[in-house]
């Protein structure tokens, strides 16, 4: 008896170490947004437009584009090409244990994405909205928010707000 449970102890440890060194999601485990923005395979891995922080929050940005964008960016292209994504990652900022006076990344509250698909998404700019949140996508009724708020504030600049930071 004792032997047994020793073994299923030992067992149920190994499937714990197993289970936690796998990725919380990945980007295909996601389901899509209600707007048909999915999470786009590989994002982590893309070039950094720029970053950006939010003081009223406390929270760090990083907003990043793949190869088209980047592309758009780097030759001033507007408006954006069909294909563009964006995405913009946001971490609440914590002082360093090591180091206090320099914040650095704590828990990420969400991602986010723009898909530009100036047919799909005509009646908002041509861009596909999408926030997820704990690897599940954010409602419609938050959905709604997106646009009009690119739209109050950055539509000449194709609604996009972040600037490339050389
Ligand atoms: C109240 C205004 C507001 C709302 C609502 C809003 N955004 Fe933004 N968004 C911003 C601002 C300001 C930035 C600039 C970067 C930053 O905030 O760090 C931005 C940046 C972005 C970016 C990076 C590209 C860019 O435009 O700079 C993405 C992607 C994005 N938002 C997605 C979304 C999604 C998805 C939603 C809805 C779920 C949303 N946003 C709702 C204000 C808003």
């Amino acid at each position: 008896m004792r032997r047994y449970i020793t073994t299923v102890v030992v067992l149920l440890a190994a499937t714990g170490v197993l289970y936690s060194a796998l990725p919380v999601a990945t980007a295909a485990d996601i389901a899509a947004a209600p707007t048909g923005v999915t999470v786009p395979k590989g994002y982590r891995d893309w070039q950094v437009i720029a970053p950006s922080q939010r003081d009223d929050n406390d929270e760090i940005r990083v907003i990043l584009g793949n190869n088209i964008a980047m592309k758009a960016f780097r030759t001033n292209t507007l408006p954006f090409p069909d294909g563009t994504i964006l995405a913009k990652l946001a971490w609440k900022r914590v002082a360093s244990p090591e180091f206090p006076k320099t914040f650095v990344p704590g828990v990420a509250p969400r991602i986010e994405f723009m898909v530009k698909n100036s047919r799909k998404y005509a009646s908002t700019g041509g861009w596909g909205f999408g926030r997820f949140i704990d690897g599940k996508p954010a409602d419609a009724q938050v959905h709604a928010t997106c646009f009009p708020c690119h739209q109050a504030n950055v539509k000449g600049h194709d609604f996009v707000f972040t600037r490339y930071a050389p």
